[in-house]
């Protein structure tokens, strides 16, 4: 089964690693597709979102890292896959993401959405409280993967 992780990715997070770390092991293949949602200003291109997940990721071979613009069941559509994996982390995120799946799921009634619950310790993570911590010069350890902190400062201009 080939799976579809979709999502802004700005930054990619611990939370989201965790997802990628548990999907890809109920798929035969994963790809984690950075998308461009319009109504957010993302902090990083695309090409550094893609950078930044892959250096995260390492080599993985069922894992691959692109992007897509445009609607996301028209990218499942090239791909070929069916099934659309994301991460939930509260009550907050459920209305969004139901909505989501269930416009998606009338586009193409032959996909299916399956959400995973965040980890427990990254239910109060997001990209958006990662980039503010940073941009203030606040610590953003056991956030975000040590190898790319560095990156993330130097984006955001941020401490320590
Ligand atoms: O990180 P996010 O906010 O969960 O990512 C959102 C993303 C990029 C996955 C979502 O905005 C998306 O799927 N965009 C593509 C447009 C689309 O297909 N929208 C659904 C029908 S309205």
């Amino acid at each position: 089964m080939i799976c579809v992780y979709p999502g802004s990715f700005d930054p990619v997070t611990n939370g989201h690693l965790d997802i990628i770390n548990r999907a890809v092991r109920i798929c035969d293949k994963l790809i984690v597709a950075v998308g461009s949602n319009e109504t957010k200003k993302p902090a990083f291109t695309t090409a550094e979102r893609i950078e930044l997940i892959r250096q995260a990721v390492g080599f993985e071979p069922c894992i691959e890292v692109t992007s897509f613009s445009g609607l996301l069941v028209d990218f499942l559509k090239k791909t070929g896959a069916k099934t659309v994996i994301k991460g939930l982390r509260a009550m907050s995120d459920f209305e969004y993401e139901f909505q989501m799946a269930l416009l998606n799921k009338s586009l193409e009634p032959d996909m299916e959405t399956l959400f995973m619950m965040t980890g427990v310790n990254y239910s109060y993570l997001s990209s958006s409280a990662v980039k503010e911590i940073a941009r203030n010069g606040g610590k953003i350890d056991g956030l975000v993967p040590d190898c790319i902190k560095q990156r993330i400062f130097e984006k955001l201009k941020g401490g320590k």
